[in-house]
């Protein structure tokens, strides 16, 4: 189920080799994709709707609107919902539309409006294979950035012989599932990442924190584990775990065990990620018992908690990465900045308070990211779990440490 959660639109077109696409649908679907497909009017000739629907378990379209019940269907919805367009087999006539920008059909406007990556399986006859208009529109889609799944050799419908067959089903898997293999890029790393409130107790009953959910480091801790890294998760109470199971968690509940268990992993960590949101002021006394009620009004002492990421940022050895955080209200870049100087950051991810779609409990996040040497990336609102990945790709970009 290596292609558990992706969607896959796949395209199908007027060949003979549209009824692999079948065999396709069945390997996509076995491996977990959510399938839906387009047909164009001429794929209808050689395959039904009805056997391409039963295997998606998705309606099949192939146009704009369906004249028996009026529905419209929307190409630019189609495009925007796929990770991958898949278009297997694609005829010569569909490849010169890809390569033109022609839209005479709902699968050709969805090519023009998907976002996704495309990738193409053409079939055809021989000598249409080697014609140089195909290899024209064949090399003007590689500009566009499709990548071309290359026909294969053998026996050909017409009963010439060469290159000019769609690859066969099981090889076009093997293209998939390589597209979406996440990169080990971080195979052989260690990373640690601070997640989550810490608790600061006032007595056995009642404590300080804050609203921190953890989303954001547990994003950034499976982004880690999926690219191959060791990852160490000091995680305050309360906050939403990782799913990946290789992920080693430490629970810790104050800013200073926070900081004491960091500290004994530091040494031998390439990557530190100080994504949790960490009280500044603990109680002076912890009081053994319940504290009762009395008088009108109270007041705590506070006392000022370990800084862990300037702490462990002094500590910090030439080979090693530290990412810190930043949540402002106002004159963001400029305390952002600043954080990244004063705790010797490589980086510092700036959520501001005052973007929709960003904060604690949010499951989107919208980041500016800071680099030491003054660039800078700005994202939309995104998902967490693709901030995290901005996130990990900011660290690769990095230069000589990674
Ligand atoms: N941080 C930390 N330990 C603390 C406070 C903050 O490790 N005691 C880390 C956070 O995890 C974050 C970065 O330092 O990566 C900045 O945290 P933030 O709360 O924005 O800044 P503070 O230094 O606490 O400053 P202020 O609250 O005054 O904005």
């Amino acid at each position: 189920m290596q292609l558990k959660g992706k969607r896959i639109l796949l395209g199908v077109t007027g060949s003979i080799a549209a009824y692999k696409s079948a065999h396709l649908t069945r390997l996509l679907v076995k491996e977990g994709a959510e399938v839906q497909i387009i047909m164009s009017t001429s794929a209808l000739d050689f395959i039904t709707p009805l056997t391409l629907a039963t295997l998606s378990k998705n309606p099949v379209y192939h146009q704009f609107h369906d004249p028996n019940t009026g529905v419209w269907t929307n190409h630019v919805d189609l495009g925007l919902w796929a990770d991958l367009f898949l278009v297997a087999p694609i005829s010569a006539n569909t490849l010169g539309k890809f390569a033109n920008g022609l839209c005479d059909s709902l699968l050709t406007a969805t090519y023009l409006s998907a976002r996704c990556p495309v990738m193409v399986a053409p079939a055809m006859d021989l000598d249409m294979y080697q014609h140089p208009s195909v290899k024209q529109n064949l090399e003007k889609l590689v500009s566009f950035g499709n990548l071309i799944l290359d026909a294969e050799s053998g026996e050909l419908a017409s009963g010439l012989s060469g290159q000019g067959r769609m690859m066969e089903p099981e090889h076009i898997i093997n293209k998939v599932l390589k597209h979406f293999k996440p990169s080990q890029a971080f195979a052989g790393k260690k990373v640690l990442i601070t997640s989550g409130p810490t608790q600061e107790a006032i007595d056995p009953v009642r404590f300080i924190s804050n609203h921190s959910s953890g989303k954001m480091g547990a994003a950034i801790a499976d982004s880690f584990a999926i690219q191959g890294a060791e990852v160490h998760l000091v995680l305050g109470k309360g906050a939403i775990r990782p799913e990946n199971p290789n992920i080693k968690i430490h629970p810790v509940v104050s800013a200073q065990e926070m900081h004491d268990k960091a500290a004994s992993l530091h040494p031998s960590v390439d990557i530190v990620v100080f994504a949790a949101a960490v009280a500044d002021y603990a109680p002076k006394q912890v009081a053994s018992e319940k504290i009762k009620k009395a008088g009108e009004e109270m007041s705590i002492e506070l006392v000022k908690n370990v800084d862990i990421a300037l702490t462990l940022g002094k500590e910090k050895k030439h080979h090693q990465i530290h990412v810190g955080f930043a949540l402002e209200t106002e004159n963001e870049e400029f305390h952002a900045k600043e954080k990244l100087s004063k705790k010797n950051f490589d980086l510092i991810v700036l959520n501001s308070m005052r973007d929709t779609g960003a904060g604690f409990q949010s499951e989107t996040n919208k980041v500016r990211i800071f680099a030491e040497d003054g660039t800078a990336v700005n994202s939309e609102v995104l998902p967490k779990k693709e901030v995290a990945q901005l996130i990990l790709e900011r660290i690769k970009a990095l230069p000589v440490k990674i």
